[in-house]
């Protein structure tokens, strides 16, 4: 049996405490040491594993001899600074939550980090939910090369966090880049593309408009629809709204191309699904060819063991399946910091063309490997 992979955790709120869930059902990895601020969240992420060791510190958590690797998954503005410090005291592997980066001008930081660290791995749990993952694997073969590719995420608004970091543009990145770096790369992904023009109209118009904090209110944005070519010449569209959790499906996908369309309808969290309304929707896939017609719909169950670690159809497990064998192997990241910071790089285009109402045009791929 090969010796258990242990974690340290820096930042373990809702999503770290997602991914410790996930870790404990590895088989072959444990979170042995935390990093966390707040005293309920430690309490509380500490409760979910028994082997972890509270550090007072980033600095104490790094000087622990009984990590393998490093899960950063605090507030989105806090990333870079976070890479920085492990890159210089102990570099060692790194998964790191979406979004990599919330400010252009740390495209510098970011290169400099990339090449001190053995391994870095941008935390994009959509690319790992059974169904999505079940449509990148058929796309090619069920519409002869995609020409369109929307992505529909009908969805609840943001919820509370640690300090409510997340009602502010300036900490968030905004949220076609928090929320929808995901899609941008899963458009990159299912593409197999690099886009080159990003066209949106987005805006606050539901959620969170009646908070203050400190006398401020939130200026995050609830919905919106983005528009986005590809040097393939493919297009892609997201449609986001926030005030939809009345929805059967949370995220739907479709993709189409010469020969047929294929699509996947993935439901939101399993701990939101009304009681009353019976069992959770089952994520499905279904290929409609164009010849002979007549579209084939194929349940993708998840297990509910995995449903019930988390908010994620059971990806947070597969990812970290992944990183941990990569860890063990010396290998690459399957998403890599030039991922994280495509995904970013088109949130931030959008939010621009949104904010002035103007094409975005990207022509310079990223400086990081
Ligand atoms: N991939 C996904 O699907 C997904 C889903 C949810 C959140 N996330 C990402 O995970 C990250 C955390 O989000 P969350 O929902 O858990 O928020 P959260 O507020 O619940 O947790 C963040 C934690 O970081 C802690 N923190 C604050 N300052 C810190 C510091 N200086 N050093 C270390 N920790 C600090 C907070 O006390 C808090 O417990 C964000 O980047 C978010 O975008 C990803």
């Amino acid at each position: 049996m090969a010796r258990s992979i242990g974690y340290g955790i820096i930042g373990c709120g809702m999503m770290g405490q997602e991914h410790i869930r996930n870790i404990n059902l590895l088989g072959d990895a444990h979170v042995a040491a935390i990093y966390e601020p707040d005293a309920g969240m430690m309490a509380k992420a500490l409760a979910l594993a028994p082997l972890a060791k509270p550090a007072a510190s980033i600095a104490e958590l790094l000087a622990r001899p009984d990590i393998d690797c490093l899960l950063i998954a605090s507030p989105n503005f806090l990333h870079v600074e976070h890479l920085e410090q492990i890159a210089a005291t102990r570099p060692l592997p790194v998964i790191v939550e979406k979004p990599l980066f919330t400010d252009l001008g740390d495209a510098d930081k970011l290169a400099g980090i990339a090449g001190r660290l053995p391994l870095v791995w941008v935390a994009m749990e959509y690319r790992y939910m059974p169904p999505v993952a079940a449509l990148i694997a058929d796309a090619e073969s069920a519409t002869g090369g995609i020409r369109m590719l929307t992505i529909r995420e009908h969805r609840f608004p943001f919820l509370s966090k640690v300090g409510d970091w997340n009602r502010f543009n300036r900490n968030t990145g905004g949220t076609l880049v928090e929320k929808c770096c995901h899609f941008f790369d899963l458009m990159r992904l299912i593409l197999q593309s690099n886009p080159v023009r990003v066209m949106a109209s987005a805006g606050q118009a539901v959620n969170h408009l009646d908070e203050r904090y400190d006398g401020e209110t939130p200026d995050i944005w609830d919905h919106g629809y983005v528009l986005v070519d590809f040097a393939s010449g493919a297009r892609a569209m997201l449609e986001l709204c926030m005030f939809a959790e009345g929805s059967r499906y949370q995220e739907e996908i479709s993709a189409v191309g010469a020969n047929g369309k294929i699509e996947c309808r993935v439901p939101g969290p399993t701990r939101f699904w009304p009681a009353h309304l019976g069992a959770p929707p089952t994520p499905q896939v279904i290929v409609s060819p164009r010849n002979p017609p007549g579209p084939r719909a194929l349940d993708i169950p998840v297990e509910q063991a995995l449903l019930a670690a988390g908010d994620h159809n059971g990806s947070t497990f597969f990812q970290h399946r992944k990183f941990v064998d990569a860890v063990r192997a010396n290998g690459a990241a399957e998403v890599s910091l030039a991922d994280g910071w495509w995904a970013v790089a088109m949130g931030k285009a959008a939010q621009v063309s949104a904010q002035e109402g103007r094409v975005i045009t990207l022509d310079d791929g990223p400086r990081l490997r």
